[in-house]
């Protein structure tokens, strides 16, 4: 999928995308860190959760997705959502001649320079903790950090039904955590975009004193970084705009925006992926 770099500059659009909603976590702290920047957001509804399939699956889905944003002449290449970063990061900095970021590797990083006692904890869906991806980025960091990981699969439906305050969600939670407080870890990488709505009550569960890594951030301060080194940042020119594609139910997606954004999404296309004309 080789593109056409010589009409990007740093007025171009970023891309990004995720298996739905979640995504949208990472884009508030983009709009806030970068806000100059354009953003084309595509959210692929019609086929989440991603977090329960195989890395195989989420790479094709990723690799549709990816052909489908670099028909806008992207300068950048955001995966928001973390298991699709880890099933597919590698495969598309292959793919694509322009710059590709995940969310694994600003939060564990940021992790290894936060831990004290070298304990860091990583929750996530099944897919990210199976396939080893913030292991590997840690432990290429420092082999002597000791990992502790929780697959948390009942987490992003609980969010999604805006169930961040509920007895459910926190007696749910108290399980997942357990192993954390066991292993006396210092730092906890919340490894899923749907996490950072329900940080209170990782804080309230953990305690004061074990640091909770929220990727979106991390994820945008990284982007800015490495835009600021590529020369691409929007020198604000062109005035900041927001697009919203989905490939089911843009109605279902501006509602549940209001709970991940904070505010309501107007324009949301429907796209169909599989006959998108490539
Ligand atoms: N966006 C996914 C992630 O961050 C969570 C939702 C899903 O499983 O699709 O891993």
């Amino acid at each position: 999928m080789k593109t056409t770099p010589l009409i990007r500059n740093s007025n171009s659009p970023i891309g990004m995308f995720d298996s739905g909603v979640g995504g949208l976590t990472l884009l508030k702290s983009i709009k806030r860190i970068l806000p100059n920047e354009q953003l084309i957001y595509f959210g692929d509804t019609a086929r989440l959760p991603y977090g329960t399939k195989s890395p195989k699956v989420v790479q094709n889905f990723s690799l549709q997705i990816a052909k489908f944003l670099v028909g806008f002449k992207i300068k950048s290449l955001v995966i928001a959502c973390h298991t699709a970063s880890s099933a597919a990061l590698s495969n598309l900095k292959i793919k694509l001649d322009i710059p590709v970021i995940g969310v694994i590797e600003p939060s564990a990083q940021k992790a290894v320079t936060t831990t004290k006692n070298q304990k860091i904890g990583v929750i996530g869906t099944k897919t990210t903790i199976e396939s080893g991806s913030y292991q590997s980025f840690i432990q290429k960091i420092n082999p002597k950090i000791s990992i502790t990981t929780v697959a948390a699969p009942l987490l992003v439906p609980l969010v999604e039904e805006g169930w961040v305050n509920k007895g459910a969600t926190r007696i749910i939670l108290k399980e997942y955590v357990a192993p954390f407080k066991k292993a006396q870890i210092d730092t906890l990488i919340l490894g899923c975009t749907h996490y950072p709505l329900i940080k209170q009550l990782f804080r309230r569960e953990l305690g004061p004193k074990v640091f909770l890594i929220d990727a979106s951030i991390e994820t945008a301060l990284y982007l800015k970084k490495l835009l600021n080194k590529k020369s691409l940042i929007n020198n604000g020119i062109s005035t900041p705009d927001y697009r919203f594609y989905v490939s089911d139910d843009p109605d279902k997606f501006s509602r549940l925006a209001q709970i991940f954004l904070g505010e309501k999404i107007e324009a949301v296309k429907p796209v169909d992926l599989e006959n998108w004309g490539y």
